[in-house]
């Protein structure tokens, strides 16, 4: 039994979906054929062992091993949250991941990082993914639909992947893909109500602290000059920007502009 007062209390699995955001936006629309048309409860959760069509950011795929990792999603209705404060969402989202796997993996507590702005890594290798597709209402949000994708029991991946890993392959153990999601659950509600009672500074900081490549001379890739440029990572702005310091110069990236180049990164 869940140890939460929402999140997972509704928990749907799958051996195949499509995509468990497609399937929980379609829950939240009351097209889903043969599922009840009312609208879903907080913190319900769709999860699956096999996506056909696993989506990742910026219109990639998700690909993820049969019965190996997790994929899910989480329904969540954050009508409290200014539209100009959602990334405080992603920031507690991809924290809550973070204490999921800190549990898994105490000893290796400090690789784990945060890519901005959400992507997860076990030192240079990244295990996990999170995808939030918000609806809006004016000027606040209506509801998330929260996807995590974590590597979790898969050992091999896609060699045109820049740099995938797994829980396996970076500590040699396997895990209880229950279990850890019951932590994920856990994790995702308490960080998803101390941004609802006021903790959105907190997160914040946490956050900073945890994001990869932080205070590290690093290359990025300005997207509209296609001109690689090297700065630090001082932290992020309340709307989620990414502040690099470059040439004694600190300014405020949004996430189209710029680009981390990971496939130069030098092992210090
Ligand atoms: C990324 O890093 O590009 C985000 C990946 C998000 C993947 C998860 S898996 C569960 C949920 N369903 C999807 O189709 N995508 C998200």
């Amino acid at each position: 039994m869940t140890n939460t007062l929402f999140v997972g209390k509704v928990y749907s699995t799958f051996d195949e979906l499509t995509s468990t955001n497609d399937y929980a936006l379609e829950l939240l629309a009351g097209t889903t054929s043969g599922a009840a048309k009312s609208k879903p409860s907080e913190g319900t959760v769709i999860r699956t062992d096999r996506q056909t069509a696993g989506r990742g950011q910026f219109g990639s795929r998700w690909e993820s091993e049969s019965g190996a990792n997790l994929t899910l999603s989480v329904i969540l209705y954050p009508v409290w949250l200014p539209v100009h404060r959602q990334f405080g969402l992603s920031m507690a989202v991809a924290l809550a991941v973070c204490d999921a796997l800190e549990q898994a993996l105490p000893e290796h507590r400090d690789a784990l990082k945060i890519k901005w702005p959400n992507d997860i890594y076990l030192n240079n290798g990244k295990a996990g993914g999170i995808l939030i597709q918000n609806a809006l209402s004016g000027a606040m949000l209506q509801s998330s639909v929260v996807g995590i994708g974590l590597n979790v029991n898969q050992t091999a991946f896609d060699p045109t992947l820049p740099n995938p890993t797994s829980l396996l392959n970076f500590s040699g153990k396997k895990y209880d893909l229950d279990l850890l999601a019951e932590n994920l659950f856990v994790s995702l509600e308490r960080r998803y109500l101390h941004l609802k009672n006021g903790g959105a500074a907190d997160i914040c900081s946490e956050y900073t602290a945890r994001l990869f490549r932080l205070g590290l001379e690093t290359m990025f890739m300005n997207n509209a000059t296609n001109e690689p440029f090297s700065g630090i990572i001082r932290g992020v702005a309340d709307d989620g920007k990414l502040m690099i310091e470059s040439n004694a110069k600190i300014t405020a990236f949004d996430l189209k502009e710029i680009r981390l180049m990971i496939e130069v990164l030098a092992d210090d």
